[in-house]
């Protein structure tokens, strides 16, 4: 398992994290267990959001040096540049379950809705619902949120939607569940400076474009449908 992770890494050019965090494998466990109900899994999908988040932001979140006043001195501090817009981008419907997770460290954020959904015989994306701007500022800082990551087809019109608006991949991140190699290859190839953070990587995406074993359809099992 490890071996073809590293093998399939070693392939790509953008980065991909796995971070170890217990609580983003709890979650994960939590999610793809089939008996898990779906409040519980709605949970799930908000912690695992929320957590990937926290380790996304890390090296992505603008920052700037000031001084400031405490009660007693003058220090430095590090605060978050608010000059420099954020903006979170959730793939719906399943990319909505990680939003509330996500919007708890990033309440500033500008939220802009698209609506993506797979053809159930062709695995084709199409869009339904377009809310982004027809321009974004060039130094705007985007994070997608897509549970799963499968043949890759939904992702990569998110991506030519977002970049065609003057968006660039070298300060885009996707926070993903499940990611699968045929995604990860085809972003690699089109957005070498793209970073997903991802709660787990599978190998196997079956016949009906299902992440094996995955954790079934994410967007029925978020919305109870
Ligand atoms: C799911 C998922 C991704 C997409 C991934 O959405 O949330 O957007 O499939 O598959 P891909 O990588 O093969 O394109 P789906 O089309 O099922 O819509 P939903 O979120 O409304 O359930
Ligand atoms: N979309 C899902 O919801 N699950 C998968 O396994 C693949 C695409």
């Amino acid at each position: 398992m490890i071996s073809i992770h590293f093998k399939l890494l070693m392939t790509i050019q953008l980065r991909v994290y796995v971070p170890p965090h217990p609580l983003i494998k709890h979650w994960l466990g939590v999610a793809r267990d089939v008996s898990t109900p779906s409040p519980l899994f709605k949970s799930a999908m908000t912690e695992l959001g929320r957590w990937l988040t926290y380790e996304t932001i890390r090296d992505w979140l603008p920052t700037e040096e000031m001084m400031i006043q405490s009660p007693l001195a003058a220090c430095p501090a590090t605060m978050i540049n608010p000059e420099v817009p954020l903006v979170v981008v959730p793939i719906l419907r399943a990319g909505l379950a990680l939003l509330e997770g996500a919007q708890t460290l990033l309440p500033l954020a500008s939220i802009y809705h698209l609506g993506l959904v797979r053809n159930e015989e062709t695995l084709e994306p199409s869009c339904y619902l377009n809310k982004l701007p027809n321009q974004f500022q060039p130094n705007t800082h985007v994070l997608i949120t897509d549970p799963m990551l499968a043949t890759g087809g939904s992702m990569m019109l998110a991506m030519a939607e977002l970049v065609k608006r003057g968006v660039d991949p070298a300060l885009t991140r996707i926070i993903s569940v499940v990611a699968a190699p045929p995604a990860l290859q085809k972003l690699s190839s089109s957005y070498p400076s793209l970073t997903i953070y991802t709660a787990m990587i599978d190998e196997i995406v079956n016949d009906q474009g299902y992440i094996v074993p995955g954790l079934g359809d994410a967007g029925d099992r978020s919305f109870g449908t």
